[in-house]
C-alpha cells in the first residue's frame, strides 16, 4: 500500500482537512480511473494522534462539516476511515460529531470507519482536570479536551484503552487501578454505567489496527495529522505544545505532504511567537478572515510567514512537498494598502539566523528573537481562476518560498471549499 502523510508545517489551524479530503477525494476518483471502479473502499485514511482537541471545518457540496476526532476522509464515500492507536479517543464527544455527521447525510457505520481497539480514551475526569489545570494560567493554556491528562494516564501506565472501555466489567477493573481509593466523584460502577450509552453506540467500530492496514482492497494510506508542527511535544516550541507528535507520522510515509499558510496564527499562550503582526493590524485582520480557535473560539494571535520555522518543520518531519493554504485571504492586504511580509532570519543579541539553532530550545531564547523581513508587493488576487495560474504578485512571493526552502508546492489552497484548490497535478495519487 502506498503512503502519504500530511503534516501541519506551523502551529496548526493550517487548513489541512479541508486539503486532506480533497486529496481523499483524488485518489479515489483516480483509483477509479485506472483501475477500474470499485465500490470497495480501496483508500485508507487515519488520524494517527490528538484528540478532541482537533477542529476542521470543511466545505463540500454546499455543506459546512465540523470535524473535531473524526478522520476528514469520512465525508468521502468509498473509503475507510480510522483513528489510529495513537490518537486520545473522546466517547462522549465522538457521538455527538457522528450524529452531526449523519443528520448531514454522511454514511459512518463499521463498514468505513473504525477507532483502534489499544487507542486510549479521554473520559470526564481528563477533561475536569484539564480545566482545573488552565484555569487562571495566563501563560501556557489547552483547548480543555483532556489531552494532557489522558497522555499522562497513558504514559503512567493507567489509562484506559478503548477495548477496555467497550467492556463494563473491565471498565471497572481499569478503573480500579487508575483511582486505588475510589472515584473523585460516585462509585466506579456508576462512573462506568453513566458511559452505557456511549458503549452501546460505539459496540461495533472497535477494530485491530494491523488488521485494517494489512488489508490487501486498500492501495493508498493517507494519514491526517492534527494541529502543527511547533506544537508537537518533542520538535515544538515545548512547553507551548500539545501532548502528542503532530510532526511523525506513525507509519512508513511515501510522502510527506507538509501543509502552509501563507502567514502564522496561534491559538493558547505559552510559546514565543517572532513574527507577530503589529496590534492594530493584527486586530483588523482576524476580524475580516475570522481568525478564532474552530475548538476553542479563542482569537488566534497572528503574524508572517516564518521561514526559519517552516525549514525546520520541513528538515524535521521529512517534508517533501507544500500544499499552500489561504493565499487568498492576504488580498486584504492590497485593499488596505500593506505589504506582504515573509521573515527569512531572526536576530538575537546582534546575531543572525538563517535556520533553526540548538540555543532555541533554552526557554527564554526565542522571546528575544527579533524578526528580519522582505516585504513583498500584495496581490488583489490570489489565483486566477480564469487564467488558471497565480497572479504575478503572488507568483513572485510563492517562488520566493520555493527558493528560500528548496521545495515546491503542489497545490494552493483559495478557499474553503474542497475544490477551492489550484491543483498543479504534481504527485500520482
Ligand atoms: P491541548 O492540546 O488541548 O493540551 O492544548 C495545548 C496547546 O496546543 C494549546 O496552546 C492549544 O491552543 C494548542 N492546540 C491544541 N490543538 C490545537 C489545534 O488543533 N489547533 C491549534 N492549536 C491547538
Amino acid at each position: 500500500m502506498n503512503s502519504i502523510a500530511f503534516v501541519g508545517a506551523q502551529t496548526g489551524d493550517e487548513g489541512k482537512g479541508v486539503r486532506v479530503a480533497y486529496y481523499v477525494k483524488r485518489a479515489v476518483e483516480n483509483l477509479d480511473r485506472f483501475c477500474g471502479v470499485s465500490d470497495e473502499p480501496r483508500v485508507l485514511t487515519m488520524r494517527w494522534h490528538g484528540g478532541a482537541n482537533a477542529g476542521h471545518t470543511v466545505i463540500f457540496e454546499g455543506d459546512k462539516y465540523v470535524l473535531h476526532q473524526l478522520p476528514c476522509g469520512i465525508l468521502i464515500p468509498k473509503t475507510y476511515n480510522l483513528m489510529g492507536e495513537g490518537v486520545y479517543f473522546n466517547p462522549r464527544k465522538a457521538i455527538g460529531e457522528i450524529k452531526s455527521l449523519r443528520d448531514l447525510g454522511i454514511k459512518i457505520n463499521s463498514k468505513n470507519f473504525g477507532i483502534a481497539s489499544n487507542a486510549h480514551v479521554t473520559l470526564d475526569y481528563h477533561i475536569e482536570m484539564d480545566v482545573e489545570d488552565s484555569r487562571g494560567q495566563i501563560g501556557h493554556t489547552s483547548t480543555g479536551s483532556g489531552i494532557k491528562p489522558t497522555a499522562i494516564d497513558k504514559q503512567s501506565r493507567v489509562g484506559i484503552r478503548f477495548e477496555e472501555f467497550l467492556d463494563k466489567r473491565e471498565f471497572v477493573e481499569a478503573l480500579k487501578a487508575r483511582f486505588p481509593s475510589g472515584m473523585p466523584k460516585g462509585t466506579y460502577n456508576q462512573f462506568a454505567e453513566s458511559y452505557s450509552a456511549e458503549r452501546e453506540f460505539l459496540s461495533d467500530i472497535s477494530v485491530l489496527q494491523t488488521e485494517i492496514m494489512s488489508r490487501r482492497n486498500f492501495k493508498i494510506l493517507i494519514g491526517e495529522g492534527a494541529q502543527g508542527f511547533q506544537l508537537d511535544v518533542d520538535r515544538g516550541l515545548y512547553p507551548g505544545v500539545t501532548s502528542s507528535n503532530p510532526s511523525i507520522p506513525y507509519f512508513n510515509a511515501d510522502i510527506i505532504i507538509g501543509t502552509v499558510k501563507m502567514y502564522e496564527s496561534s491559538v493558547g499562550g505559552g510559546r514565543p511567537f517572532v513574527g507577530k503582526m503589529e496590534k492594530n493590524l493584527e486586530n483588523s485582520l482576524r476580524d475580516v478572515w475570522k481568525e478564532f480557535g474552530a475548538t476553542t473560539g479563542k482569537p488566534r494571535s497572528l503574524g508572517w510567514l516564518d521561514i526559519v520555522a517552516l525549514k525546520n518543520a520541513i528538515d524535521s518531519s521529512g517534508i517533501d512537498v507544500l500544499v499552500g493554504t489561504c493565499g487568498d485571504r492576504l488580498e486584504q492586504l492590497a485593499k488596505i494598502g500593506e505589504k506582504v511580509k515573509l521573515i527569512t532570519a531572526y536576530e538575537i543579541e546582534g546575531k543572525k539566523f538563517d535556520k533553526w539553532d540548538k540555543s532555541f530550545h533554552k526557554r527564554g531564547t526565542l522571546y528575544n528573537a527579533k524578526p528580519v523581513f522582505e516585504e513583498f508587493d500584495a496581490w488583489e488576487k490570489f489565483f486566477d481562476a480564469d487564467e488558471q495560474k497565480l497572479s504575478l504578485n503572488s507568483q513572485k512571493f510563492v517562488d520566493r518560498i520555493q527558493e528560500l526552502t528548496g521545495i515546491d508546492f503542489i497545490a494552493h489552497g483559495y478557499g474553503p471549499g474542497i475544490n477551492d484548490v489550484f491543483d498543479l497535478d504534481k504527485i500520482i495519487i
